[in-house]
């Protein structure tokens, strides 16, 4: 064979000088025996580097092809044919892609293309550990939105007793295994963020992570964010009560009227918030909300009652000589008393399905009374019977419920600055506001989402009812 010196470099590639050279015409004289010779030592290479979970170059398969680095340009269609070869074969007999990840510096790596195993997560007993703390940290990246400032990664790993500096009994350096093995296996990429001193990193998924892994995979096996049922979802506390859970990792069914803003609002939150039209009073529309959250979500762990209405109007009315509509009171009871029982007995079921954590908790139902429960003032009877109803059912419910590990807290807030108020004039909202001992102003509905989170920490709080009021109390 002829000897000829190159040194040129192709593409990225690094092109060293040939013991073993080719010229055109020597290649074309490749016989289909020795083709499908150099087919099989290139699948053998490829299956020995995907033993390591390592990206593989293309200049490594030209030299494992032709003995040392080659042309690609001189090789081009002989390199060609062994490659798609070698990728039929993977594919048949091993159930492999050869995948390019890497079109710039042309760097392949192995996908496993066979069905997925439903649920589980096979992977090798050796790498095992090594799989699984790689399994966390995707899913805690995923979780966060797809990126994570390194310092907020290994806060996480902290929390786990994983630390970086020190040697791990199972994984020795960890943040050696992390950014080396992790990172160089394309698995995660280390993004430097711009205009930090000291420098400051983000890690997000590296392509091959994309590739290997479903995220819907990922958010099964970090299923334990919240499942959330919020009625009236779609205004006022509802609904930051649902954007709160959201932003906090939680999975939300937001049940209000098909005439709400709901729907707008599920979309506009992603695949985290699922729209549910119903209307409370109905056992079939709730009941079909609650379908919604065990096909899309696979349970319920937290169910919110926010959805109510109100009335001003007198008992009777000497000036104008009117009684009280009997039906308007019954509307009001029907929607805030009986909707939010109905709602709680239909998702007491669901969440009793739930497997008891080690406290034998099985879920949490909040409800939302109001201040008017105690302190009704002048044409409230039907808002402060209802909401009246709501704080006496509490304690009971919470009896009932005991046994199941399902909590019932209800909210009593005072005045908050949601659509309700929204169309009052400023001034009057002002005076409302001044009201309010300390701190003297509406309350903000993000208070109350805040305080729904802290019911769903804290597993003490039950059979109570909780005023969210500022001090407030209410005149005549
Ligand atoms: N805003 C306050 O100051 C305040 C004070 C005390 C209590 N509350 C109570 O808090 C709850 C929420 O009040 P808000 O101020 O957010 O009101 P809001 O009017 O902004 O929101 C109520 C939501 O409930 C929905 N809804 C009404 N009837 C429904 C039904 N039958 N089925 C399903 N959804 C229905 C509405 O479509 C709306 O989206 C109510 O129960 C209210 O009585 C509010």
């Amino acid at each position: 064979m002829s000897q000829r010196k190159r040194s040129k470099g192709l593409g990225c590639s690094q092109m060293t000088d040939g013991e073993e050279d080719f010229s055109p015409s020597q290649v074309e004289r490749y016989s289909q025996d020795q083709v499908n010779q150099k087919v099989s030592e290139l699948v053998q290479f490829l299956l020995v580097k995907d033993q390591k979970k390592m990206p593989i170059k293309k200049a490594d398969m030209l030299k494992s092809v032709f003995g040392k680095y080659r042309s690609c340009k001189e090789y081009k269609d002989l390199y060609s044919e062994i490659v798609n070869k070698a990728g039929r074969t993977l594919q048949e007999v091993f159930g492999l892609q050869l995948v390019e990840i890497d079109t710039k510096c042309p760097t392949y790596i192995l996908i496993n293309n066979l069905p997925r195993a439903e649920g589980k997560y096979p992977c090798r007993d050796k790498e095992k550990e090594k799989m699984g703390l790689l399994l966390i940290i995707l899913s805690f990246i995923f979780m966060k939105g797809n990126s994570v400032k390194d310092s907020a990664l290994w806060e996480f790993l902290n929390l786990l007793r994983v630390y970086p500096g020190k040697q791990h009994r199972v994984f020795g350096d960890v943040r050696k295994l992390v950014t080396d093995e992790f990172v160089h296996q394309k698995y995660l990429e280390m993004i430097s963020i711009p205009l930090t001193d000291p420098r400051e990193f983000k890690f997000q998924w590296g392509p091959r992570a994309e590739k290997e892994t479903s995220k819907k995979d990922v958010l099964n096996f970090v299923a334990k964010g919240l499942v959330a049922l919020v009625t009236g979802g779609g205004s006022g506390l509802g609904r930051a009560t649902v954007e709160r859970l959201v932003q906090h990792g939680a999975r939300v069914v937001l049940l209000d009227l098909p005439t709400s803003a709901g729907g707008q609002l599920a979309q506009e939150l992603g695949e985290h918030c699922a729209f549910a039209p119903a209307d409370v009073t109905s056992p079939k529309e709730v009941g079909a909300a609650l379908a919604v959250a065990q096909k899309h979500f696979g349970r319920l762990d937290l169910a919110v009652n926010c959805a109510g209405i109100g009335i001003a109007v007198k008992t009777y009315n000497s000036k104008k000589d009117k009684v009280h509509d009997l039906e308007d009171f019954q509307r009001v009871i029907n929607v805030n008393l009986v909707g939010t029982f109905n709602v709680i007995r239909l998702s007491a079921q669901l969440m009793s399905q739930n497997k008891p954590d080690a406290d034998g908790h099985r879920g949490l139902l909040v409800n939302t009374a109001s201040v008017a429960a105690f302190e009704g003032q002048v044409g409230q009877a039907a808002y402060s019977a209802s909401k009246g109803g709501i704080v006496g059912m509490t304690l009971p419910i919470a009896r009932d419920l005991a046994p199941l590990g399902i909590r019932v807290v209800t909210i009593a807030p005072g005045l908050f600055s949601t659509p309700l108020l929204a169309g009052l004039p400023e001034k009057v909202r002002n005076f409302l506001g001044q009201q309010v001992p300390f701190p003297s102003r509406l309350g903000d509905p993000a208070e109350y989402a805040h305080l729904v989170q802290a019911l769903a920490e804290n597993p003490m709080i039950n059979g109570e009812v909780v005023r969210l009021d500022g001090a407030l109390r209410m005149q005549p």
